[in-house]
């Protein structure tokens, strides 16, 4: 699914940009044995886009938490950031919110997650305020939402996530939650709940509907300004992971279409 095209580019593309506007250029990217080749033969070990991508197996769907333990080895002893493959975000400051996030994991050890408004929270996790708008937990697809809030797909933590990872046992689904996770570093009360103003949009691409409309979302505003949105080739070359030679190379090998053309006009501006 996450090699879609969401309006004209692979799915996958939008996380990416999200990590690499986090100035994150060290990625591992878990998929099935069977998709796990179509990425690499997309973004092969990352380095003509100036980052260093790993890949791993998850096979059975063990749940989100899994990643910490499928990706012990790639985390070492750092802090790290997760980001669901099929999560879009975009919005004026995103780039600052990231680097926030990463600050304050970094220097106050908290963990960092998002809370979201939207209209059908109980698909998602939700966030579940006191009287005083505290956060007392997460509950994963409540049928009946404590709040408006979902948690987004975007996680960013302390190196403690791989051992709660271990600790939480498998839910009804018979999924490692997320949230489980969440709820460790909230009861810890190490974690941030940030949330996500409403000039934010955060897109999930799960139904048939919400593909079509983050499509739809993209190409009105590539359109209307005649800049794109998680354009990697571009973020690669503005955050400074690759220069006008590797981003030339990287134009001659993209098919003769109107994405080649915008990321040729790059290098003119
Ligand atoms: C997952 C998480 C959920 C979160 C959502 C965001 O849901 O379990 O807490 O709100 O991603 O996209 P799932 O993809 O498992 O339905």
């Amino acid at each position: 699914k996450h090699l879609l095209p969401v309006y004209d580019k692979p799915m996958i593309y939008y996380p990416l940009s999200t990590l690499m506007l986090a100035g994150m250029k060290e990625i591992l990217i878990i998929s099935t044995s069977n998709d796990l080749p179509i990425y690499q033969k997309l973004l092969e070990d990352g380095s003509k886009f100036g980052l260093s991508i790993s890949y791993k197996i998850q096979d059975d769907p063990n749940g989100i938490a899994e990643a910490f333990i499928i990706g012990e080895k790639f985390i070492g002893d750092d802090n790290v950031a997760l980001i669901l493959g099929d999560n879009i975000l975009y919005g004026k400051g995103l780039s600052n919110m990231l680097k926030n996030a990463i600050i304050e994991v970094e220097n106050n050890k908290n963990s960092v997650i998002y809370g979201y408004s939207v209209k059908d929270a109980s698909r998602y996790g939700v966030v579940e305020f006191d009287d005083e708008k505290n956060i007392i937990s997460i509950e994963e697809k409540p049928l009946k939402p404590k709040s408006n809030y979902a948690v987004i797909g975007l996680y960013f933590y302390t190196n403690e996530v791989i051992k709660h990872s271990k600790t939480i046992t498998p839910s009804e689904r018979g999924e490692l939650e997320i949230t489980d996770v969440n709820n460790v570093y909230i009861k810890n009360k190490n974690i941030k709940v940030n949330l996500l103003g409403r000039g934010y949009a955060w897109l999930d691409t799960g139904t048939p509907q919400s593909l079509l409309s983050a499509s739809n979302f993209i190409q009105m505003i590539e359109d209307r300004q005649g800049l794109k949105i998680s354009c990697i080739e571009e973020i690669a070359f503005r955050m400074g992971f690759i220069n006008d030679n590797q981003l030339n190379s990287l134009i001659k090998k993209l098919p003769n279409s109107e994405y080649k053309n915008y990321v040729k006009s790059i290098l003119w501006k």
